[in-house]
């Protein structure tokens, strides 16, 4: 149905354009390729689409502008981890007056307290500990989970993505646990450290945990790193099962998937996992995560990490739980992303699905659009995949090159890597309205509908 052709072409217009409209940028870029590799201060940021990142000058709510003066609307928020907005009004002053009173004493102040309480009572986890990035927090968790297990492996499933751990750069080929294609200097031969399988593949799981060499299964309880992949009905219930039978404890990261409310999935259908992360998002822009424990494990940790040991064993960090971070998770919990806030934000994911949905229906695609809370996203393929593999196969990086760009140049910033589109609490129907017609005008300029 794709032009590739075509596809090219219109890529080409619109790189030219993007590089017409945004000199500062292209200035600032080239100053900066003197002092960083590749011209960004993280590796990630050359994965825009156009031929250099744009440079941001300021945000507020659900826009921001750039260096050269244009407004976009923000679908992107920092891959969720401004999923509250920019500046969020309702964080900004605890988080203000925190820095004026000391950012980090390697102490705990008073709000540890109120965050635990609440993190309980969203995640129905009793025990907490706080790290930097969602990143750590899976690392640490891992790190507990083998040190209480004294088990070798980590489970993960295909094409999952939980930051920069290194077991879970792993993929399944034809039964074998391999590298992810890209994973930079692992430290060790993943087969050495993780099964991988097929997300909603009961029976693949279940042979791997059967040896009981498993210290813990870590999974999003729904995929969003390869497109928001769904559980299939009973899945998630042997997951549980699966991993009580054998010892394994089960760790669900809810990272990406707290659009689904205020308590993540787990939250929202509550599900008892041994072991919870979630980053970004939860301290408003403010770097923190947190991990939680059950009862249970809480109980098997105790009197395993001595005092004198406590800061040579390879989980928390300087920085961590500081008092900025707490302040930051305080106010976003409290005033942020509250119930209201996510009731709001659903219905509007709704609007942008169905703006989507109601394109693709018009020019008869063969392509469908999925959504989890106020997370959605568009795919180019006619059902939904089942699992990591399937989803795979289903990128089409030239495609998603230009969708991007045309959103781009027409003043919408996407969440690079995906067609996916998160909604804060300042996004407004005219966002979302616009959204839906810049959509249409780029799929019209690309199959030639209308040019
Ligand atoms: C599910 C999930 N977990 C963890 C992470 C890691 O987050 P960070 O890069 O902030 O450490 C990510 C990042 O995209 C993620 O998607």
């Amino acid at each position: 149905m794709i032009d590739r052709k075509r596809l090219q072409e219109r890529i080409e217009e619109e790189l030219k354009r993007f590089e017409e409209t945004h000199p500062r940028s292209k200035a600032l870029f080239e100053r900066a390729k003197a002092n960083f590799i590749d011209g960004v201060p993280m590796n990630w940021m050359v994965k825009w689409a156009g031929s250099f990142p744009i440079f941001v000058e300021s945000g507020e709510g659900a826009h921001f502008t750039d260096v050269d003066g244009h407004r976009y609307i923000d679908f992107c928020l920092g891959d969720t981890g401004s999923m509250t907005g920019h500046a969020p009004k309702g964080a900004v002053p605890a988080i203000k007056d925190r820095i004026d009173r000391g950012v980090t004493f390697m102490l705990p102040t008073e709000d540890a307290i109120w965050v635990g309480e609440e993190l309980n009572r969203r995640f129905g986890l009793p025990y907490w500990q706080v790290a930097i990035s969602a990143t750590d927090a899976n690392r640490f968790a891992l790190r507990l989970a083998r040190h209480i297990t004294k088990r070798q492996y980590v489970l993960v499933f295909n094409y999952c993505y939980h930051g920069t751990v290194d077991e879970a750069f792993a993929t399944a080929q034809e039964g074998h646990t391999i590298c992810r294609e890209g994973n930079i200097g692992p430290q060790v031969d993943p087969a050495q450290t993780t099964k991988v399988v097929e997300f909603n593949d009961i029976e693949a799981l279940e042979k791997a945990l059967a040896p009981g060499d498993v210290a813990a299964v870590l999974a999003e309880p729904v995929m969003t790193n390869i497109g928001i992949i769904h559980p299939e009905p009973g899945f998630l219930d042997a997951l549980r099962e699966l991993t009580r039978q054998t010892g394994t404890l089960l760790i669900y990261d809810e990272t990406h998937t707290m659009s689904a409310g205020p308590g993540g999935y787990t939250g929202a259908y509550g599900l008892t996992p041994d072991m919870l992360t979630v980053g970004k998002a939860i301290g408003g822009g403010i770097p923190t995560a947190v991990y939680g424990f059950s009862e249970a494990v809480a109980e098997r940790i105790r009197g395993t990490i001595d005092v004198e040991g406590a800061d040579v064993g390879g989980i928390g960090g300087t920085l961590a739980g500081n008092a900025l971070s707490m302040a930051a998770m305080r106010a976003t919990l409290e005033n942020v992303l509250t119930q209201e806030a996510y009731e709001r934000n659903i219905a509007l994911a709704e609007r942008f699905s169905e703006g989507v949905e109601s394109v693709i229906q018009e020019r008869g695609l063969p392509w469908i659009v999925k959504r989890l809370g106020c997370r959605t996203e568009y795919w180019f393929r006619e059902s939904p995949p089942k699992n990591g593999g399937e989803a795979a196969a289903a990128v089409d990086y030239e495609l998603d090159r230009y969708m991007h760009l045309y959103a781009l140049n027409h003043g919408i910033l996407m969440t690079p890597f995906h067609n996916m589109a998160l909604i804060s609490s300042q996004t407004t129907v005219e966002d979302i309205d616009y959204h839906t017609k810049v959509f249409r005008d780029s799929v019209d300029a690309l199959l030639g509908t209308r040019v």
